[in-house]
């Protein structure tokens, strides 16, 4: 088997980093090294398509500025503009570090990658990649790019499902790690988004395919390893949309297990309102490691008096349409209320 030889490995970091400075997709963040803006494009993009989070990142930016406006806001009004961006508790977290650093760090955004490490909900690729697009750090942000792009170019064959993994891979990218390893770590980013892709990638283009192992043996679709798929399980929910008039009723979410914080139809009814149950949907919706059939009740209550009696019995919140559009929701109760919300309108 052919083998990478020692001296190409600096070559394949400087070869990247080449191909970076033509190549460089034009974004936002890219012309700023201020770390509070650096940090809210990571969190965003961390699960989220650029195409698709780029809007909410600016809107994001421009109502909060700087780590003060953010600290000093509402965490519901922090939970309103991450609206549609999903995993909200990143939200929860990005409201509570900015206090942090306030709190801490008299407002100044830690330089150190061990204390940026210590902000609530920046985990060991935000640490590497803040420090080091911002403050000069060489520590390679090793995510599912680096994984893929540094198992086929090694050919590597270690399972990137075992929990070594992230040391692993952090170990083969301090090989090939140049002098900026901010621009490297953004490289790898842009690589693996745009060329060395999951399916499809597009060996033809790459800067490194004369130093790709696995390209040279034909054998990329191979790479990485990965045996333990992590099994989504099952979940059943049930919901009831109790209505009268274009008013509904709603409560937030207090337990941690999914969907923190956001704003949800009540889960249970009394029995004076079953009888108002005029039809039931049933929504599939996947989350990362769930699949949820949610069953919503249409609870159609024709009764002034029972409408009035549930509500002073329970702690649930009156709203409508329009003012729902001030709350956050998870995307299939969200769905929902726009079908309501046209239905309504041509009754
Ligand atoms: N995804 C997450 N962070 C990114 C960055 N800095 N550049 C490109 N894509 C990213």
């Amino acid at each position: 088997m052919e083998k990478i030889e020692n001296s190409d490995f600096k070559q394949i970091g400087n070869k990247l980093l080449s191909w970076y400075k033509e190549n460089a997709r034009d974004l936002p963040f890219r012309q700023t090294k201020n770390p509070y803006k650096i940090w809210i494009c990571e969190i965003v993009f961390q699960q989220t398509r650029i195409n698709q989070g780029l809007n909410h990142y600016n809107n994001f930016i421009k109502r909060f500025p700087d780590v003060k406006t953010l600290a000093e806001s509402l965490e519901d009004e922090v939970l309103l503009y991450w609206k549609g961006l999903g995993y909200y508790s990143r939200a929860i977290n990005i409201h509570k570090a900015a206090q942090q650093i306030m709190n801490d760090y008299h407002g100044a955004f830690p330089h150190e990658y061990d204390e940026i490490l210590k902000l609530k909900g920046v985990g060991k690729y935000t640490a590497a990649a803040v420090s080091s697009i911002c403050f000069d750090g060489k520590i390679p942000a090793v995510d599912g790019n680096f994984y893929r792009v540094l198992s086929r170019i090694f050919a590597d064959d270690f399972d990137i499902s075992n929990s070594r993994a992230f040391i692993y891979f952090s170990e083969l990218a301090h090989l090939i790690l140049p002098e900026n390893v901010g621009d490297f770590n953004q490289a790898m980013m842009d690589l693996g988004s745009e060329i060395c892709k999951p399916k499809n990638p597009l060996c033809h283009e790459c800067p490194l395919n004369k130093n790709c192992l696995a390209f040279s043996l034909n054998k990329v679709s191979e790479f990485p390893v990965k045996t333990k798929k992590v099994k989504a399980n099952d979940l059943d929910l049930k919901y009831y949309f109790v209505h009268r008039n274009g008013e509904f009723l709603i409560q937030q979410r207090k337990d941690d297990f999914i969907w923190k914080k956001l704003f949800e139809f009540p889960p249970e009814i009394s029995e004076e309102l079953i009888p108002f149950i005029k039809s039931v949907k049933t929504v599939n919706h996947k989350l990362t490691h769930k699949n949820l059939s949610i069953e919503i009740f249409n609870v159609e209550v024709d009764s002034e008096e029972v409408w009035k009696d549930f509500i002073a019995k329970n702690d649930f919140i009156v709203t409508n349409v329009e003012d729902s559009h001030e709350k956050s929701f998870p995307k299939p109760l969200e769905n929902y209320i726009e079908n309501y919300h046209t239905a309504y309108r041509i009754l």
